[in-house]
């Protein structure tokens, strides 16, 4: 038997990677991976530690040390549990997105989130989303894709999203901080917001999300169907 893909999808905030994802990983049976929730989970225990200062890296080691993690289903929809508790709402609000993208610049926070990723996909079967699945956790992905759109609209996007969820903004203020993270997780030194070489660039500023979704599976039943030749000429 061949062994489940790893897919991962990258890209700038508002690109639709969440939507995307999460219908790919349903339509091929896939476990779903939402690696920047991770970070928002971390940015959440570091802004309630009483040790507030997040320059000091031991405060970061040892959020990340005592990291438990777990994403759960519960009524159809996917919780993230942290340490018992669940902040998957939490971690949704517009300043965790800021101090997710601060603390995503630093060693300590990249190193232990990297390896709790490449525990989840290891077996394969998988759909990641992230900034770096495809360049760093996983050079080695079945299938990498790089999922953009124009900074209006994802911003736009997220804005509607925002006032969906009754929290107080602007559409210039959605704008502004968005500019603004692009620019922290593309210009770190440590695993920064870009394309893998092998990665398929997709742009969804004009696409429904649907067609976006087909043009992925296209690419992953030829990536399926290349496996699958290659094993029977082997086994031949
Ligand atoms: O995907 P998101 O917007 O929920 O991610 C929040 C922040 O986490 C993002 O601004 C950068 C960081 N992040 C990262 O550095 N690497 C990842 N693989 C995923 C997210």
């Amino acid at each position: 038997m061949t062994r489940e893909l790893v897919i991962t999808i990258d890209g700038p905030a508002g690109a639709g990677k969440s939507t995307v994802s999460k219908l790919l990983a349903k339509r091929l049976g896939y476990i779903y991976v939402d690696t920047g929730a991770m970070y928002r989970a971390v940015a959440v225990l570091a802004r309630d530690s009483e040790q507030a200062n997040l320059q000091d890296e031991s405060t970061l080691k040892d959020i990340c040390l005592g990291l438990d993690l777990q994403f759960v289903n519960k009524d159809g929809t996917l919780h993230l549990l942290v340490n018992g508790r669940d902040l998957t709402t939490e971690i949704r609000r517009p300043e965790i997105s800021s101090l997710a993208s601060a603390i995503s610049a630093r060693p300590v926070v990249r190193e232990r989130l990297s390896e709790i990723q490449r525990r989840m996909g290891a077996a394969g079967g998988v759909v990641l989303e992230g900034r770096d699945m495809g360049t760093v956790v996983f050079p080695d992905a079945d299938v990498k894709f790089f999922l953009d759109a124009n900074p209006e609209i994802r911003s736009k996007r997220r804005y509607l999203e925002l006032e969906v969820k009754g929290e107080k903004t602007t559409p210039q203020e959605v704008y502004q901080q968005m500019v603004e993270r692009d620019r922290n997780d593309s210009s770190r030194a440590l695993a920064p917001l870009k394309p893998a070489a092998d990665a398929i660039v997709v742009d969804s500023s004009n696409s429904e999300i649907e067609e976006v979704v087909q043009l992925m599976l296209g690419y992953i039943e030829k990536q399926r169907k290349a496996r699958r030749t290659l094993l029977s000429s082997r086994e031949s």
